[in-house]
């Protein structure tokens, strides 16, 4: 038997629910569920109802581990009994793709599957699966849809080592993007609190400067503007707090586009020339021309971006069972997660 956590209707618990174990059809794959990520998305889905979910009820979740124990019949690439690393395309919200059950679907041509490689071991995997939709969104963002290098590329003679802003380098995402940057030889101005300075600092590299996010928001600005122009500015919180602040700097070397995490909550008055572009990051991932980016996020970045030193582990706190996720989303939505990323581990 299935069983998922489901959300029934807006601002109520998750409930776990007996489900028929779905069959597969033609071009997809059957899962069961090993692993589970919890991004911050998903807390918002569920208990802010920001974003709303498509409809109720609703499976969420996107990051999982598991093992194929049934392939349609005209998938050739697994085989039954590979262990795979899934992240759920953002726009693909059906349930019997949701991420919070003991066996999904993964969508017909839904292509980030990554095999985990042999001899990885439970602990490894956690902070993989924790990590795969910010890292994924990194990747997408930088090389697909701004076509910057990606680690390992060449930085080719003469080419200029480029300035990036990366505001809010101590949150999951910005991590993942300032140590990204960092190994494809860019320069990046990031921010963190006092706590993970040294953290990111170290991600960042000796050419990057730490900007202390908790001074005053016109202190932050002029120590910002001091260190630009910067080709690429991203705030990676992108609230209504971050947004006028990262805008302000774009605005001072004559405006620009602002990449954003979020999308709006409420109108916005930006400065005059700033643009503010939000999409999911991944999206660009499944472009055509991207196919071969796609296939080294897939086949080298997640699964062996940690040891080749391309993203880093972050802590992971490991709860126990489907029961255990409605208490995790609330956590996390209280900002208890501050650095911290959450991994269910289902049982047999
Ligand atoms: N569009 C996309 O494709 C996409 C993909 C993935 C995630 N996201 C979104 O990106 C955002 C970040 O996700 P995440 O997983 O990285 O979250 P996270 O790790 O939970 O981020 C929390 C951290 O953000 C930092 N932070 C909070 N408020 C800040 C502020 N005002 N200024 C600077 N830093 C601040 C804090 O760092 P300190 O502890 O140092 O204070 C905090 O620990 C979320 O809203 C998520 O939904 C979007």
């Amino acid at each position: 038997m299935n069983e998922a956590a489901i959300l029934t209707s807006p601002n109520s618990p998750l409930t776990l629910q007996a489900l028929p174990i779905p069959t597969p059809s033609a071009h997809e794959l059957l899962i069961k569920v090993s692993l589970i990520g919890i991004n911050a998305i998903e807390a918002k889905i569920a208990k802010r109802g920001t974003p709303p979910p498509p409809s109720y009820p609703f499976i969420p979740g996107s990051s999982y581990t598991g093992t194929i124990v049934a392939i349609g019949s005209s998938v050739t690439k697994y085989q039954v009994g590979d262990r795979v690393l899934v992240s759920k395309r953002f726009s693909t919200q059906e349930n019997a793709y949701g991420a919070y059950q003991r066996y999904v679907l993964v969508a017909a041509g839904e292509e980030m599957v990554a095999r985990i490689p042999e001899g990885m071991n439970k602990d490894e995997a956690a902070a993989l699966v924790a990590l795969i939709m910010n890292a994924s969104c990194v990747a997408g963002l930088f090389s697909g849809r701004l076509g910057l290098r990606k680690p390992g590329d060449e930085v080719q003679e003469g080419e200029e080592r480029e300035k990036t802003l990366i505001y809010g380098g101590s949150s999951s995402f910005g991590r993942l993007a300032v140590q990204y940057l960092r190994c494809a030889g860019y320069d990046v101005i990031t921010t963190s609190s006092p706590q993970h300075m040294g953290t990111v600092r170290t991600l960042s590299g000796s050419r990057s400067h730490v900007v202390d996010h908790t001074l005053p928001p016109d202190q932050i600005i002029v120590e910002l503007i001091a260190k630009g122009p910067y080709s690429v500015v991203v705030d990676m919180i992108s609230t209504p707090q971050t947004i006028p602040l990262a805008s302000r700097i774009l605005a001072s070397q004559g405006g620009g586009k602002l990449f954003a995490t979020q999308p709006m909550f409420s109108p916005e008055r930006l400065p005059e020339g700033v643009e503010r572009v939000f999409e999911p990051w991944s999206d660009s991932l499944y472009e055509e021309g991207n196919e071969g980016l796609m296939e080294w996020v897939v086949g080298t970045y997640l699964p062996f971006g940690m040891e080749k030193g391309w993203m880093s582990a972050q802590e992971v706190e490991m709860v126990k069972g489907l029961e255990s996720v409605d208490g995790v989303l609330g956590r996390m939505v209280e900002g208890y997660g501050a650095g911290k990323r959450f991994v269910v581990e289902l049982g047999r």
